[in-house]
């Protein structure tokens, strides 16, 4: 089996921390270690026929970045690198952490981003993810009824999130066997 790039974004940690449960279930024989968006190239991307991709929203449902407030540049300033090459053939798996009460009605936004991008870039999104158990008016990251990817609440649900996670990368690994 093909090697897991995992590549995340982060202010404050959680997703870092996320990224590593993430490698450590899936193992150091799956999963490569896994890295900061802000270090990284498009081409370090492309190395990997599927990828597991972090993000939590920032601003008012927005990418984390330096017009967020982050103090690092992240995915905001990353994305836009990313025109006109081609991830067809790739395998693009998204989670996303947000917090529902404070945010209802722009809840894990910026996955939404994510997924326009990965997509434009013809790459094949897996690993989308019901939207029962959650409370929330409103999220970009709804597309045909499902969030385009795993979505974790560390504020408000965190006693959720192994579970959650077990069950996703289970999914995940019969769609990338
Ligand atoms: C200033 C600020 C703005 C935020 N905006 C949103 C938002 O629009 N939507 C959302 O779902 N969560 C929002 N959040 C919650 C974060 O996404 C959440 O705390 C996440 O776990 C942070 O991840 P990190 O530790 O990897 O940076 C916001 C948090 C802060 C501090």
């Amino acid at each position: 089996m093909a090697k897991v790039g995992i590549f995340f974004g982060t202010d404050t940690g959680n997703t870092r921390r996320i990224a590593k449960d993430i490698s450590t279930t899936l193992t150091g024989a799956v999963a490569a270690k896994p890295v900061n968006i802000r270090n990284v190239t498009v081409e370090d991307l492309l190395a990997f026929d599927t990828l597991i991709l972090g993000t939590p929203t920032y601003g008012e449902g927005q990418l984390p970045g330096l017009s967020t407030g982050n103090a690092t540049e992240s995915w905001e300033e990353f994305l836009p690198k990313m025109s006109g090459y081609d991830f067809s053939g790739k395998k693009v798996a998204i989670y996303g952490l947000g917090n529902q009460k404070s945010y209802p009605a722009e809840f894990v936004d910026a996955m939404f981003y994510l997924y326009e991008q990965f997509k434009q870039c013809g790459a094949t999104i897996i690993g989308a993810w019901d939207t029962e158990g959650y409370k929330f008016t409103g999220s970009k990251a709804v597309v045909d009824d499902r969030f385009v990817g795993l979505v974790l609440d560390q504020e408000n649900q965190k006693d959720l999130t192994p579970a959650r996670l077990e069950s996703w990368l289970t999914n995940l690994a019969e769609a990338w066997a």
